[in-house]
């Protein structure tokens, strides 16, 4: 919250812009303050249970078998009370993502030991589940008939996957030959209708939020505030895991900006009601044809959109990030930072992540990327406890692995990418003895 704290009696929505703060119904269809155009966010009373007793109870319910208790998402309910009936969850079990070791990367990355919040897990192998299961509940709640986004690709798998769950219409607008084929492909097989459009995220977004105000549908982008508030989930599961010891860095990559700002609320909420006893620091990391964040947190001021962003992380390929007051917010309240990585680096931390054994898909390699320079330059200890967050699953983009590991990958602009880590495969005739001489 950037102002004062005001104490409230029920959830509702508030203007997130600090001279404006105006309250809204947390029912009210809106994704912008209509008095002044800022950003909204939701808003609580304080949770009826003490740190200690929300710490038992989150994990006693570990234990149950009903569907809100094995979410890894509604687990911690109370920490985002937007529902006034349960029977509205839309669930497919999503969180309950694992916490993996991987010292291969750490050394990578110049760090002694690093945990990866793998966010891929998830039931349509990105983190945006943990937002579109409250998204798509709300949906419910209103009594919404049809749902849309605009996506990289993520969102809309995600999205596809709970409107179908929920009996809901499923309207996904998409950067025609921007998204990789296996998150297209998702939205397919779970059914949305999907319109492949000429023009690029941001301007896909702006088209959407006309079309959405005209015919009444849901808007699911991450500008809904309940998408926020799932996404929270990530933080409040880290830390559970943890047994609620902070690290001393949380790094994520950075797009449309609304990790980062869940990120930063989630930790500022568990910090207010005294779930942790100190921030993370959070360092966000964008892709340097897709930087504008990075400029904004380097230059100040307002953010100057890329108009043409470009990157082969097509997830993070966006140049007008709505998100990015609350980030920048969120980002300076935990004292974090913003890093920016070349093509090059992405590839090769993704590489690395793979001989772990762990894999993400592009944008999550970011991470390790930013943190390999961070440490370079000083501003990340070498000792530090950090925990990066893999976005998605190393499938949801095959092409990209491909043509790394056969010295094929192109940076945009034709730019060859080096395939430093490349494993290619080797086509054999089917003969034992020659296959016998060649693995010696
Ligand atoms: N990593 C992955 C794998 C993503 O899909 C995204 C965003 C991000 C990182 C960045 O997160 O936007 O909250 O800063 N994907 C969106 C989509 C934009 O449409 O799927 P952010």
């Amino acid at each position: 919250m950037p102002s004062e704290v005001v104490p409230v009696n029920v959830p509702e929505l508030v203007c997130f812009t600090p001279s404006c703060r105006e309250r809204y119904a947390i029912t009210a269809v809106l994704y912008n303050c209509p008095k002044c155009g800022g950003l909204l966010e939701a808003d609580y009373p304080k949770p009826p249970l003490n740190a200690a007793a929300l710490k038992k109870v989150f994990r006693e319910r570990r234990m149950n078998n009903t569907p809100i208790d094995q979410s890894g998402v509604w687990r911690y309910r109370e920490l985002f009370p937007f529902l006034d009936d349960v029977r509205n969850v839309v669930t497919l079990r999503e969180g309950n993502t694992p916490l993996l070791e991987a010292p291969l990367a750490a050394k990578y990355g110049g760090l002694d030991r690093i945990t990866f919040k793998h966010q891929g897990f998830n039931p349509t192998g990105s983190f945006k589940d943990n937002g579109m299961t409250c998204g798509a509940s709300q949906a419910k709640r209103l009594g919404m008939k049809r749902v849309a986004c605009v996506s990289t690709g993520n969102t809309s798998a995600s999205m596809a996957a709970y409107a179908a769950a929920a009996g809901l219409e499923a309207l996904i607008f998409l950067p025609h030959g921007n998204i990789s084929f296996g998150k297209l492909a998702q939205a397919l097989e779970y059914g949305a209708k999907t319109l492949q459009v000429e023009a690029n995220f941001d301007q896909i977004l702006a088209l959407v939020r006309v079309l959405a105000d005209e015919l009444g549908i849901y808007l699911l982008n991450s500008v809904n505030p309940f998408r926020i508030e799932g996404q929270k989930s990530i933080m409040f599961e880290m830390l559970d895991q943890r047994d609620w010891h902070v690290p001393d860095w949380v790094v994520l990559p950075g797009g449309n900006l609304g990790n980062t700002s869940a990120f930063g609320k989630a930790l500022r909420e568990a910090h207010e009601i005294g779930l942790i006893d100190k921030l993370p620091r959070l360092a966000v990391v964008q892709a340097e044809g897709s930087s504008p964040f990075y400029d904004l947190f380097k230059n100040g001021g307002e953010l100057h959109p890329v108009a043409n962003p470009e990157t082969l992380a097509t997830a993070i390929r966006i140049g007008d990030p709505v998100s990015w007051p609350k980030a920048l917010h969120e980002v300076r309240t935990t004292k974090g930072v913003v890093e920016r990585v070349t093509e090059q680096e992405i590839a090769d931390a993704k590489a690395t992540i793979g001989r772990a054994g762990i894999g993400c898909e592009p944008a999550s390699a970011a991470t390790l990327a930013g943190i390999r320079k961070l440490t370079a330059a000083g501003v990340m200890s070498g000792s530090a406890d950090v925990v990066a967050v893999l976005t998605g699953n190393v499938l949801k983009d095959t092409d990209y692995i491909y043509k790394y590991h056969t010295d094929k990958l192109e940076a945009p602009g034709g730019v060859k990418i080096q395939s430093t880590l490349a494993n290619k495969p080797i086509v054999v005739l089917n003969d034992a003895k020659k296959i016998a001489g060649l693995l010696g």
